[in-house]
This record gives structure tokens, sequence and C-alpha cells, in this order.
């Protein structure tokens, strides 16, 4: 039974957070469980009335990736002029927030503590509830903020970390029902950009170069799995990274763009084969994409494309698909795998 009733920490008033609550929910979050440091202020989980995020891109280009304590001490520095914009920006005080939430996993810990601790502190100084939230269940709350979608549908929620197949069957149930074994969608995208020399971020980048190569010019494995909706990603990697090294061989310049449309045309066909099927096999015919990987092009155009088939097809805004605060409030909001123990820790992984 999911609790929607809270406490506020000092005078112990209930508060009814959710759907349920007769007054607005006006929910404060912070996210900082990767690279970005960001706060939102969200009116009843779809309305968002700041949204202001900080991105490390810069810092992180100069290491060729995230370094989990440059990018807390970056958190830290970053943090507090966040907040004080999200609230300007609402022109909100801190005391007309109903309840103050932040991530608390899964992510970088040194991270994680910085936005899960801001956020603890706000509640206690203004005496709100605190509202713990995972950070994969909002991905795909992100998809709440500015739409009127209600469950039951099936979610592909792609990231940097994670890659599964989620049935939401309501606000509050979300279960996983198929995922990767190795690695994730956002991970494969990271390497195999590096191999072929591209800059960090490598999806984003790896995804332009597709858009002007060849997607049938090299062939790249498909892997077999037992779980007709898991996915794997390891074989593949390992199969581009010897087709790069066989086509440096031959001393050939690397057609990096043909490579990026192989790769591309592989992965995006494998999910969008898996989700449609279990969308099919479920009887849903709502598909909704979340995380920083449905900002892909070829992603975006393959699912879009089912709205042909008589498929609703949702997807976040490009802003709110990568890591941002709305989409914390949201969850929040909607009490998706949240908790609310002010001593409540952070987590790296499920
Ligand atoms: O959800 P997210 O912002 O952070 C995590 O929670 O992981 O996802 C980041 C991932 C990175 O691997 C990044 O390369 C990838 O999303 N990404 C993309 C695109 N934009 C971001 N991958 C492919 N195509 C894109 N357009
Ligand atoms: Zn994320």
């Amino acid at each position: 039974m999911i609790k929607k009733e809270f406490k506020t920490p000092l005078s112990e008033k209930s508060i009814v957070i959710g759907p349920d609550s007769k007054k607005d929910n006006i929910i404060f979050a912070i996210e900082s469980s990767c690279d970005e440091t960001a706060a939102a202020i969200v009116k009843n989980g779809r309305e968002v009335i700041s949204n202001v995020v900080a991105s490390q891109i810069k810092t992180h280009i100069e290491f060729g990736g995230v370094v989990p304590e440059v990018a807390a001490r970056e958190h830290l520095e970053a943090i507090n002029l966040v907040i004080s914009q999200a609230f300007e920006q609402s022109g909100l005080k801190g005391e007309d927030i109903t309840a103050y939430a932040a991530t608390v996993g899964p992510g970088l810990v040194g991270s994680l503590l910085v936005g899960m601790n801001a956020g603890k502190a706000l509640a206690l100084a203004y005496d709100k509830p605190f509202i713990g939230v995972n950070h994969l269940n909002a991905h795909v709350c992100a998809n709440y903020l500015n739409t009127d979608l209600t469950p039951p549908f099936i979610a592909l929620l792609i990231s940097g970390g994670h890659t599964q197949i989620i049935e939401v069957k309501s606000f509050l149930e979300q279960k996983i029902i198929g995922e990767t074994i190795d690695d994730a969608i956002g991970e494969a995208y990271d390497k195999v950009a590096r191999l072929i020399g591209l800059p960090y971020p490598g999806g984003v980048n790896l995804d332009k170069k597709a858009q002007n190569g060849n997607p049938k010019a090299f062939k790249l494995p498909e892997a077999k799995l037992n779980n007709e909706y898991d996915f794997s990603f390891s074989g593949l990697k390992t199969a581009a990274l010897q087709l790069i090294q066989r086509l440096k061989k031959e001393d050939r310049e690397l057609p990096i763009e043909d490579i990026a449309a192989s790769f591309q045309e592989n992965v995006t066909s494998t999910l969008f084969k898996k989700t449609k099927k279990a969308s099919d096999n479920i009887g849903a015919k709502t598909i909704v994409l979340a995380g920083g990987v449905a900002a892909n092009s070829e992603i975006r155009k393959k699912f879009f494309a089912l709205r042909n088939e008589g498929y609703k097809i949702y997807a976040p805004e490009m802003k709110y698909c990568t890591d941002n605060a709305a989409m914390i409030a949201s969850s929040a909001y909607f009490l998706a795998n949240t908790t609310d123990k002010l001593d409540i820790e952070v987590f790296s992984r499920m």
C-alpha cells in the first residue's frame, strides 16, 4: 500500500500528496544523480512552473567522460544557484511549496548526496514533507509533463545506465518486463562513438553522424535471448570494435557516417521490435519513450511512424528527455516508487 499522506518534519502536520489531494500540490524537486545539477517547480505533476538545469558537459569534455569526484564537486558549486534560480523564475517562496523532493538513486553516490541533502535541508527549513524519488521511475514520469497521458501504457526507458521495457499499470505501479543483461543502450552509444573518434557526449554526436550515413553499409549482429523482451549490447559493441580494427588495418579512411548509421539502425530496430511486441502482447496501444536516448532522431522516427497504425506514442520534449528536475517533481507527485523517510540514504544501483 502506497502512502499518500505525508507528515511535515517539525510540526507533524498531515499533507496529502498526489491526484487524491484536494489542494493544489506545488512540488520543488532537485536532481543531481549524474552530470546535471537541476531544480524545478511543478504544479500537480504536470504543469512546469520553473525548470533550471546546469550541465557539466563542458567540464567532462576535458576528461572524455564523467569523473565521479569531479561531478560531485561541480554539483556542490552549482546547487545553491540552481535552487535560487528555480525560485526566482517561479516568483514563489519556500513556504509556498507543498513538498520538497530529490533523487535518491540510482546514480553516483557523491553527486546524489549533494542534491538529496539540499532537498532535506529545504524540507526542514520550511517544515514541509521530503519525498525521495527513484531516478528511473522519474524518467517515465517526464511524459506526464505538459500532457494528459494516463496509464496503462508500455514504457521504453533508454538512458546512459539503463535499458528497460516497463509495463506501467497505474500511476503507482511500474513493472519491469525486460531489460539489458549487460551494457545499457546509452553506454553502447557512448562506447561506439569513442571507437570512431567522436567527442563526449557520444550518443548525440553519433546520432548526428548517422543521419548522413548508409544504414545498410555494414551488417552487425543482433543478440538472441531467452526472454524476448531482454536486451544485450556487448556482442554488438565487440563486433563494432572488430569492424573498426579491420577497416583500420586495410588502411582505409574510416567511413564514420556509415558505421554510425549501421550501428544506429541495428540498435534502434531491436528496441523498436521488442517494445512493439510487448505492447501488442499486453494489448496496450500506448507506448511511451523515456530517458536520454529517447532524444535519438531514429528512435523517435521509428516509433512516431506507429501513430499511422493507431498507436498513441509519447516522448518527452527534448529538454525533459535528458536529466532534469521537473520529472523528479512529477514522479514525487504521482508517488511512483517514492519514499518519505527523512533518514533515507542515497543508493548507487537498483
Ligand atoms: O537519461 P540520461 O540523460 O542520463 C542517465 O540517466 O543515464 O541519458 C544519457 C545518455 C548518454 O549515454 C547519452 O549519450 C545518450 O543518453 N543520448 C543519446 C542521444 N542524446 C543523449 N544517445 C543517442 N542519441 C541521442 N540523440
Ligand atoms: Zn537519467
